[in-house]
């Protein structure tokens, strides 16, 4: 299985393009369903998720054409006919569930493999089920699968979540743009990909008010027709290449990236000691003279401090001077990484679902490996800091979510590379 290995110690110097976000790209491809005409998406990042998602598409009769460069893709639906998402598609991506919404809106009928739990939680899809349930759909779950059906389109109804959830508020969304009359979702996620997945939906003729607001009001239609979108850059990756540049003490300007969606990682780069500065090219990041100050961070749904942040924020926290508490409020199981951490010298002690920082001056390159995607990450970013040799395992979970990470880390001057084992 290929690792990453890094030699630690280089200050990454230069320009890092940003890519599109994973996170708008996967339901903004699910919703290509929702019609039987082209949906055309720009800014594609070319990343493993991506194209699972494209063959989920494909196994359920849609023509899914990705470039040569994998950075447009062209979905139709014209021939869409089948409405089951296998076990086999579904246990790798756990995204897949974004296609129940639109299945159901589309054909009457969908059938999902339920999507069991993973290594940052038990993350169930209850809510996705209840709301559907409210707009008219008859849910059974046997077999593992989740069977859905409803007589005529679903009904536009006052969906009102409990918690916040992201991928709930893409399923309803989607499935509303297609219900008959109005439907409102109440205590709606707010994330920018939320709101890239509605302003798509708008050009494919979908009426919704509110985007961007936690209220979202859809009136449905009978039909959508195609378009083409280009997806929002991705805020996650920007934060975690700022981080890259901040732990290493270097000056990289993030070639793409947006201020505006990502207030609360630059905010607290800043607090900090980071320089973060914006302009026209994109955002410039450059870690002032002397270390980190630690700081406390919470995760909370957006415009709040990304969960998706969190594992890289506690790489850097780990070298600052002086001690950081980071909560975690979104999932009960995302500190995976804090024990290989520790094994490169950090000096972490977590309660429940607190862990309290303090920093250490210097971090030991190990051989580590993390359980999912941030987690690994945070493992590359403690590494490109540490003294000597970091080599990281199961690469498998990066690349999921990072384009041609090595790459892009090794043009500003790390001392990296992927072995094959
Ligand atoms: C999305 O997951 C992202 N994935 C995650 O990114 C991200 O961490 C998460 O939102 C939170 O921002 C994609 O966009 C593909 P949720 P999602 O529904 O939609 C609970 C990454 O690294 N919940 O907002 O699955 C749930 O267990 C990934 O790129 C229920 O209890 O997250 C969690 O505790 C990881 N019942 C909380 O809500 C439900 O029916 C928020 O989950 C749904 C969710």
């Amino acid at each position: 299985m290929d690792r990453i290995r890094i030699t630690g110690g280089q200050p990454l110097h230069g320009e890092i393009e940003i890519g599109g976000a994973k996170n708008a790209a996967l339901p903004l491809m699910a919703s290509a369903i929702l019609t039987p005409q082209s949906l055309t998406l720009e800014n594609l990042p070319s990343v493993a998720d991506i194209h699972a998602m494209g063959n989920l598409l494909a196994e359920l009769g849609a023509e899914v054409k990705i470039d040569a460069v994998g950075r447009r893709v062209t979905i139709s639906g014209e021939n869409l006919t089948e409405t089951t998402a296998p076990y086999d598609i579904v246990r790798k991506m756990r995204a897949s569930v974004l296609v129940l919404g639109p299945l159901l809106a589309r054909f009457g009928e969908a059938r999902v493999s339920l999507p069991g739990g993973c290594a940052i939680g038990t993350r169930p899809v209850d809510l996705h089920l209840k709301a559907l349930e409210q707009m008219g759909a008859v849910i059974e779950l046997s077999g593992g699968y989740i069977n859905a059906h409803v007589e005529g389109r679903l009904k536009g109804t006052h969906i009102l979540f409990p918690m916040v959830t992201v991928g709930g508020t893409e399923n309803i969304l989607m499935a509303a743009a297609l219900a008959d009359g109005e439907t409102v979702i109440a205590n709606a996620a707010r994330e920018p990909e939320v709101t890239d997945l509605a302003r798509c939906l708008q050009a494919m003729g979908a009426e919704i008010s509110g985007i961007g607001s936690d209220t979202l009001h859809v009136i449905g239609v009978k039909e959508l027709k195609g378009a083409t979108h280009s997806i929002v850059p991705d805020r996650i990756e920007t934060g975690t290449y700022a981080i890259a540049a901040a732990i290493t003490g270097g000056d990289v300007l993030l070639k793409g990236a947006e201020m505006a969606n990502n207030e609360a990682v630059f905010g607290l780069l800043k607090r900090a000691g980071v320089d973060v500065i914006s302009n026209d090219a994109g955002i410039r990041i450059k870690r002032q003279n002397g270390r980190i100050r630690g700081v406390d961070v919470m995760t909370e749904p957006y415009p709040g401090f990304p969960t998706d942040m969190q594992a890289q924020f506690m790489a850097l926290l780990s070298l600052a001077d002086g001690a950081s508490m980071i909560t975690e409020s979104i999932f009960e199981n995302r500190f995976m990484h804090v024990p290989e951490l520790l094994r490169m010298g950090a000096n972490i002690n977590v309660h429940g679902s607190s862990a309290i920082v303090r920093g250490v001056g210097r971090l030991s390159g190990a051989p580590v490996m993390a359980t999912d995607l941030r987690a690994s990450v945070s493992l590359v970013l403690a590494g490109l800091a540490a003294e000597g040799v970091t080599d990281v395992n199961r690469v498998y979970h990066l690349d999921r979510g990072y384009e041609r990470i090595e790459q892009k880390l090794a043009a500003c001057g790390a001392i990296i590379e992927r072995v094959s084992a």
